[in-house]
């Protein structure tokens, strides 16, 4: 199957559109007020460095070696007689899974530009009351966004690699990055700058437990897109010359200095206001626009500015979750680009629809599972379990299923003698452990 290439800049950014999303802008920023900020930011910094960097080159070098979708590349990467490796490409699955929230959630803040645009809430209260409204008896509204989302995620895919998603992330991306910097440059001019600051990056070691630990480990994986084979799947159309320690370094930069500046001007906005650090999911869909609200006409402009740079960051890490299995449709199944983009697209609507009604009071009762609703289900699942298995194969995979010789040859051109060794002990030992831990202790919490 040939594939169109990216090309070098277009790969960054499209890995980086996949990485920074909602995780960053909407999820990051309410972890780390929930698990007590600097503490936990130190935990989540390292762990992106240590164990995020070393399986984001492992799980480039799949792609990029194998040239093919996650199950073709694993197949034609396994060493003779250890061809069941390929259904570890299946982790593709996941994106459909993961998607089935977070085109949901894409909705809600469709929404939230419209109300930007229209009426913010006037008090944190009225904000909170209006966003549980719109989950619990809002979906028709939901349904109404989910569907615009589902349309704007597949008409991008179905265009390809090239037509669509990288000339999608070339757009949208430096849009992002401009948005969220400036109104840093913003935050950085009001006096509660410097609380923010303190707020993340001064730790109160008191604070941190073993279950932050395990969040913030959890949350490096989803934030960088590792485990399920979007990273895998834009790979396999790398340039053929391209550095992979170099570009993996420029994507988790990217990803991270979003994180932190969004994490940094929400955190002023708040203070200034005297809102609180620790209000969980709902910190940008009530705190902020009641903040927003405060700052009069500005605040709308910041509001939509905003709310546009979360749908940007949404849009093109929606994509990379759609992309893996449209790849392995047309490479195993003969499927066109439309069929296959449509019949996966069909399946995260529809189940999308479950996650809807399963936050309605009407039907909350019946789609709900022991200790959480379906929505919830789908989103412990996916980046509580699925991708930290799917980051486990992948490091077991290079680490010790293909041959050392196979991926130093590979890594030649991206790391000297003496990063390889440094780079496979942590491939091959440390970020296994790490995940074994992290997964452990996952479902012990339960
Ligand atoms: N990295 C995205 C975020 O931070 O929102 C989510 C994500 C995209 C996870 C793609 C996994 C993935 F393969």
């Amino acid at each position: 199957m040939k594939i169109a290439r990216f090309s070098q800049l277009g790969f960054i950014l499209a890995a980086a559109g996949s990485a920074v999303g909602l995780g960053n802008i909407w999820k990051f920023p309410y972890i780390a007020g929930e698990y007590g900020g600097g503490a936990f930011v130190l935990v989540y910094l390292v762990t992106v460095l240590v164990i995020g960097f070393s399986v984001m080159i492992a799980e480039m070098l799949i792609g990029y070696k194998g040239r093919l979708d996650g199950v073709g590349s694993f197949e034609k990467l396994s060493p003779a007689g250890k061809s069941g490796w390929k259904y570890a490409g299946f982790m593709g699955f996941t994106g459909l899974l993961i998607l089935t929230f977070y085109s949901v959630v894409i909705g809600w803040i469709f929404h939230y530009v419209v109300v930007a645009l229209s009426t913010l809430p006037s008090s944190v209260s009225e904000a909170e009351q209006s966003f549980h409204q719109l989950l619990s008896a809002g979906i028709g509204t939901q349904l109404f966004y989910h569907t615009l989302a589902f349309m704007a995620i597949t008409s991008i895919v179905v265009r390809g690699i090239k037509g669509g998603i990288e000339k999608i992330n070339m757009k949208l991306m430096p849009i992002l990055i401009l948005i969220v910097t400036g109104m840093f440059f913003y935050a950085l001019s009001l006096d509660a700058f410097s609380k923010a600051w303190e707020f993340m990056f001064v730790p109160e070691w008191s604070k941190i437990d073993s279950e932050a630990i395990v969040v913030a480990v959890g949350h490096a994986f989803f934030t960088l897109s590792l485990g399920m084979g979007a990273i895998l799947t834009y790979s396999a159309s790398l340039p053929r010359e391209t550095n992979l320690t170099r570009v993996s370094l420029i994507v988790i930069a990217l990803d991270t200095g979003i994180a932190l500046l969004a994490g940094l001007l929400l955190f002023t906005f708040l203070f200034e206001y005297g809102a609180g650090p620790a209000q969980g999911p709902g910190l940008v869909f009530i705190s902020l626009p009641a903040v927003f609200y405060e700052m009069g006409i500005l605040g709308t402009v910041l509001a939509l500015l905003f709310f546009i740079a979360l749908a940007f960051a949404g849009l093109t890490s929606a994509v990379s979750l759609l992309e893996p299995m449209v790849q392995y449709l047309i490479d195993r199944s003969n499927f066109t680009r439309f069929k296959a983009t449509l019949s996966a697209g069909l399946f995260f609507y529809i189940v999308g629809i479950v996650s809807i009604l399963a936050n309605s009071s009407e039907f909350s009762q019946q789609l709900t599972f022991g200790s959480r609703n379906f929505f919830d289900w789908m989103d412990f699942i996916t980046a509580s379990v699925l991708l930290p298995v799917g980051g486990l194969a992948m490091a077991i995979f290079v680490g010790y299923v293909m041959p050392k010789t196979q991926v130093q040859a590979a890594l030649k051109g991206s790391m000297n003698d003496r990063g390889f060794a440094l780079w496979y002990a942590a491939i091959r030992y440390i970020a296994p452990a790490a995940l074994l831990i992290v997964m452990l202790n996952l479902l012990g919490m339960e």
